[in-house]
C-alpha cells in the first residue's frame, strides 16, 4: 500500500521535479506520484511528468466555463485516480472552500516566504520576492502548509529560512529560495504526510 499523490501545477514545475527526484531516490517512499494535473496546457511541468512516465492531465477553467465546473472536474479526476494526497506545486488557482473542505488535511502547498510574511492575495511567484526585497528583510524562506479556504492560511507544516544577500534581485532571491528551501521542504513534507496517512 502506498499513498497516491497528485501534484497540481501551472508553470515550470521545478517543485514537481524535486518531488519526482525524491520519489525516484527513495526520499519519498510512503507515497507515489500518481498523477500531475495542470491548469495550463503549456506548462513545462507537464513535460517533466511525461519524461518521468507520470500521467499528466490538463483541466482548463476557460473551457469549463466557471470555477465550480473547474473544481468539479478536478474532483472527478482525483477521485477516478484514487488520489489520497494533493500537493500544489506552483499551482496558480485559488481553490474554494467547497473544494478544500473535501480534502481536510490532504492538500499541501509550498509558498516562497516565511508565512505569515508576504502571503495571501497577490503574493505569488516573483511578487513575493519583490515584496521581501522592498521591505528589506534579511531572512526569508519557504513554507509548506496545509491548504484551507484562506489563501496561504492553513496550518503550517514545515519552514526553512534563507538569507537575503546584498545585491539580490527578485530572480536571484527566488532561485536561492527554491534551491535552499522549496525543493528540500516539499519532498520532506510529502513523505511526512504520506507516512502519517499510511498509519491512519
Ligand atoms: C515558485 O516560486 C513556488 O514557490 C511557487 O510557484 C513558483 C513556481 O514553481 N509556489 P515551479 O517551478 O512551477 O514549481
Amino acid at each position: 500500500m502506498s499513498i497516491r499523490i497528485a501534484v497540481l501545477v501551472s508553470g515550470g514545475g521545478t517543485n514537481l521535479q524535486a518531488l519526482i527526484d525524491a520519489w525516484k531516490d527513495g526520499t519519498i517512499h510512503s507515497g507515489e506520484i500518481s498523477l500531475v494535473v495542470s491548469n495550463n496546457a503549456g506548462a513545462y511541468a507537464l513535460k517533466r511528468a511525461e519524461n518521468a512516465g507520470i500521467p499528466g492531465v490538463t483541466v482548463l477553467k476557460k473551457e469549463l466555463g466557471s470555477q465550480k465546473a473547474f473544481e468539479d472536474r478536478l474532483q472527478e479526476i482525483l477521485t477516478e485516480n484514487r488520489i489520497d494526497l494533493v500537493i500544489l506545486a506552483g499551482f496558480m488557482s485559488i481553490l474554494t472552500e467547497e473544494f478544500t473542505a473535501k480534502w481536510p488535511g490532504r492538500i499541501l502547498n509550498i509558498h516562497p516566504s516565511l508565512i505569515p510574511s508576504f502571503c495571501g492575495a497577490g503574493y505569488y511567484g516573483l511578487h513575493v520576492h519583490e515584496a521581501a526585497l522592498a521591505r528589506g528583510v534579511k531572512v526569508t524562506g519557504a513554507t509548506v502548509h496545509f491548504v484551507n479556504e484562506i489563501p496561504d492560511g492553513g496550518p503550517i507544516l514545515l519552514q526553512k529560512a534563507v538569507e537575503v544577500l546584498p545585491g539580490d534581485t527578485p530572480e536571484t532571491l527566488q532561485r536561492r529560495v527554491m534551491e535552499q528551501a522549496e525543493w528540500i521542504l516539499l519532498p520532506q513534507a510529502a513523505e511526512m504526510v504520506s507516512a502519517q496517512l499510511l498509519k491512519a
